[in-house]
């Protein structure tokens, strides 16, 4: 029988409500669900599915629908299954890379070295530093103002004594500066480091071949490209296994817990979609030079601009000085455009980001970019009529604000 808490019908209508903003220029933060996983999830959730570790049949059915799900994405990346622990996402798999390597050095008493950078994803910084308090080495590449790693510091990182794991993002989820890990890979695997690359963003955006980056591991996440949300994986080279952050015999023992097998359906109903994707990437890129340009004429400085191969081509940051990008990212939500801030409100007060201060710094013109500081992220499913109405939308926003901002001045 259905359990169903009573007022479900209000809480499927206000998210139904919600849902339809008109306008999604936040796809960096979450991607629409491709149909193709919307179909997919729709028709296994007609299906009544036993635990994928029974052995009987309607055990197995499940079992068979979660390496359906497993041997697409492998097929979309050029791997094999076995190489894929799936997880609930990115976040669940950049700490299974941290902790399945650094929890037993430091078992075995050792003090290793990791090496990061300034702009991690917070999933990441969260690690850092909770690995710092053990007495973990932690040490950060710097950014200039551009989000680019500062290389002149690199060869000394890598250098650093009993360096024993990498963990550098790929593809930034602020800025769309695209790292070159490869170029790191190399030097820190051949001095005995473990390399994780944060792959998230750079899924439907680069070609991923975890052979050409170099690297031992890379996060991924589901519903950064059209998969559902709570769904993602580590790749990992053939021959490393980690300790499971959650023991279980499940994932060849890295990852214990009943499959999410509607999820992994969806996950690999996504990934069929990758390759079509990247043959999009040349049209998102236009569309996002066009709205960058575009808010450039609303006054928006453009940060973060960077070579086309070194730029995902997704993201617009920009930042709207003299405005704070909580309040504008709330005002354009009320008039029907989702974006992000690239700065956190807490507790009233604006503070910028981890990634704007690396950038920006702490003087007076950093701390205004960084409080001004807004991310529009275009995909696939956008159009130009989509980029025109977003800069209108920008537009008398951002004009409102002004203008009560100049009134309070008075
Ligand atoms: C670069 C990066 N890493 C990690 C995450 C966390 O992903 P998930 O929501 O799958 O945990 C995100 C999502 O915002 C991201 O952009």
């Amino acid at each position: 029988m259905a359990v169903r808490p009573t007022h479900w019908p209000r809480a499927l209508h206000s998210a139904r409500q919600l849902a339809d903003i008109a306008l999604d220029f936040d796809c960096a933060a979450s991607m629409p669900i491709d149909p193709a996983a919307r179909q997919a999830m729709a028709e296994a959730l007609t299906l009544d599915l036993g635990n994928p570790s029974s052995t009987h049949g309607k055990g197995q059915a499940g079992r068979a629908l979660v390496e359906w799900g497993r041997g697409q994405l492998a097929e979309a990346l050029g791997v094999a299954p076995r190489e894929l622990v799936l997880t609930s996402g990115a976040t669940e798999a950049n700490a299974l890379a941290w902790r399945g390597v650094l929890d037993p050095l430091l078992a075995a008493g050792r003090t290793p070295t990791v090496l990061t950078s300034a702009v991690e994803h917070a999933s990441v910084r969260a690690l850092a530093a909770d690995y710092r308090q053990r007495g973990v080495r932690v040490v950060e590449l710097p950014v200039d103002d551009q989000g680019q790693w500062r290389e002149e510091t690199l060869d000394t990182l890598v250098a650093s004594a009993d360096l024993a794991f990498v963990s550098l993002i790929w593809v930034h989820n602020e800025t769309g500066v695209v790292h070159p890990v490869a170029r790191v890979a190399h030097a820190a695997r051949s001095r005995g480091a473990l390399v994780h690359t944060d792959g998230t963003q750079a899924m439907g955006r680069q070609a991923i071949d975890p052979s050409m980056l170099g690297v031992d591991a890379i996060t991924l996440s589901g519903h950064k490209f059209g998969g559902p949300p709570g769904t993602g994986a580590l790749w990992l080279r053939p021959g490393t296994s980690l300790q499971a952050v959650q023991p279980g015999h499940q994932e060849l023992g890295m990852r214990g817990g009943t499959e999410n097998v509607l999820g992994i359906v969806g996950l690999g109903a996504a990934a069929t979609t990758l390759a079509a994707r990247l043959v999009e990437a040349p049209r998102v890129r236009r569309l996002r030079d066009r709205l960058a340009t575009g808010l450039a004429e609303l006054g928006g400085q453009r940060n973060a601009v960077a070579a086309p191969d070194q730029d995902s081509g997704h993201i617009a940051h920009v930042s709207f000085v003299g405005l704070d990008a909580p309040r504008l990212v709330m005002a354009l939500d009320l008039a029907g455009l989702a974006v992000s801030a690239g700065s956190a409100c807490a507790s009233g007060t604006v503070e910028p980001s981890h990634v704007t201060r690396a950038m920006f710094g702490d003087g007076e013109a950093g701390r205004a970019l960084a409080r001004g500081a807004v991310r529009f992220s275009v995909g696939p499913h956008h159009e130009d009529r989509d980029v025109d109405r977003a800069i209108a939308l920008t537009a008398q926003v951002v004009g409102r604000l002004r203008q009560a901002a100049a009134a309070r001045h008075w």
